[in-house]
């Protein structure tokens, strides 16, 4: 059973609290827009997905005590929070993409009174929550394909039920493909400096009963020297039209190696993280984080000089030629990803003008 990252409870946002996690286990609650900006921020909730989901629900948390009896007013003030909330990390894309939809649904419902218009976007954060999971389970339904019984597999970060709000998305092929009863063994980069893979991916695999072996993240081009990797499942942050994926720093190295290695890599995400305002990954921004991160581990243990510079890019692009396909909820898509992600955009359009506004607030909200 998938970890419940986020809830929406009395009013409140409910999340595991994923920066203490293996060791300990705890919800925190976000009463307001502010203590749910920082744990965007902080990581405590963390995960393309589940950051979406989360600024859902702090956008109502923003706008839940508005006094505005006039739209015009409820709306800047809706926009103040959005923007706000945008503020806190700059990669996924699943935070834009939720904040605009928001946003497109606040517009829809201009006509309705202030108290009816909350209510509706509370609906709207809700279906957001129930969307991820459902998308969740299409992904490993498809993914799970292409997992075979025996299969060794290695994964980076966290793309598991924490990073979303059910099965996850690279681990949730493995959970699915476990289900139909294929056995295989999973390794797992500890993922430096955050250590999201050794702190929350082994954590939530052996939860699961998978065999599992924790890797430093240097170790994997001997692993795969030795042949004893036959595919790799890693998420996605923000993917471009042409299939370029931005994911966790170290992703790209992997992809590399497998390349060189023939060794199939298989980016697992939802539609929400498809940027298609993006032509390549060269235009994905990449957020760099604080130093300390890299000098100390986990924030305790400084290991280097206090004063050494320090480069700390959290996440970095994987170009498409590298990528073997890509698994989404709508099925699995291989080069050339223009063509594919087209079709879905198209398919997306003619589903509601809601979609289409989607894409127009999120050019603004940018
Ligand atoms: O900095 P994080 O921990 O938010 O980064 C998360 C990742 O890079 C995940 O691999 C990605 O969001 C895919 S999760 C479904």
């Amino acid at each position: 059973m998938p970890v419940e990252t986020i809830k929406w409870e009395n009013g409140k946002v409910k999340l595991i609290d994923q920066t203490i996690l293996p060791h300990k286990f705890k919800y925190i609650i976000c009463k307001d827009a502010k203590s749910l900006w920082h744990a965007i921020k902080t990581l405590k909730v963390r995960g393309a997905p589940a950051i979406g989901i989360a600024a859902a629900f702090g956008v109502i948390l923003g706008i839940k005590d508005s006094k505005a009896k006039r739209f015009d007013l409820f709306f800047k003030e809706l926009r103040r929070v959005t923007k706000y909330l945008a503020s806190a990390r700059p990669t996924a894309i699943n935070l834009f993409w939720a904040l605009a939809r928001m946003e497109c649904v606040a517009k829809n419902s201009n006509r309705n009174e202030i108290s009816k218009i909350k209510k509706i976007l509370l609906k709207e954060a809700l279906k957001i929550l129930d969307e991820d999971k459902k998308s969740c389970r299409r992904m490993a339904k498809y993914g799970s394909g292409l997992v075979k019984d025996g299969d060794s597999i290695l994964t980076h970060c966290n793309a598991g039920g924490l990073a979303t709000a059910d099965y996850g998305t690279a681990l949730g092929v493995l959970f699915e493909a476990r289900k139909q009863g294929k056995s295989m063994h999973v390794y797992v980069d500890e993922t430096r400096p955050l250590l999201q893979g050794a702190r929350l991916t082994a954590w939530e695999l052996i939860h699961e009963g998978i065999d599992t072996t924790l890797i430093c993240d240097n170790m994997a081009a001997s692993l795969m020297a030795k042949g004893k990797i036959d595919k790799i499942f890693v998420g996605a942050d923000r993917i471009a039209r042409n299939g370029d994926a931005a994911n966790k720093i170290g992703t790209y190295n992997l992809a590399i190696l497998a390349r060189h290695h023939h060794i199939p890599f298989y980016v697992v995400a939802p539609l929400s993280s498809f940027d298609f305002r993006v032509k390549t990954g060269a235009d994905i921004p990449i957020e760099e984080r604080d130093g300390d991160e890299v000098r100390k581990v986990l924030g305790r243990v400084m290991i280097a000089p206090r004063n050494v510079k320090v480069y700390n890019p959290a996440f970095d692009v994987t170009p498409n030629k590298y990528i073997t396909a890509i698994v989404t909820e709508k099925g699995i898509f291989k080069r050339p990803y223009s063509n594919a992600l087209s079709v879905i955009a198209r398919s997306r359009r003619r589903r509601s003008n809601l979609k289409r506004e989607i894409a127009s607030a999120l050019r603004a909200s940018q």
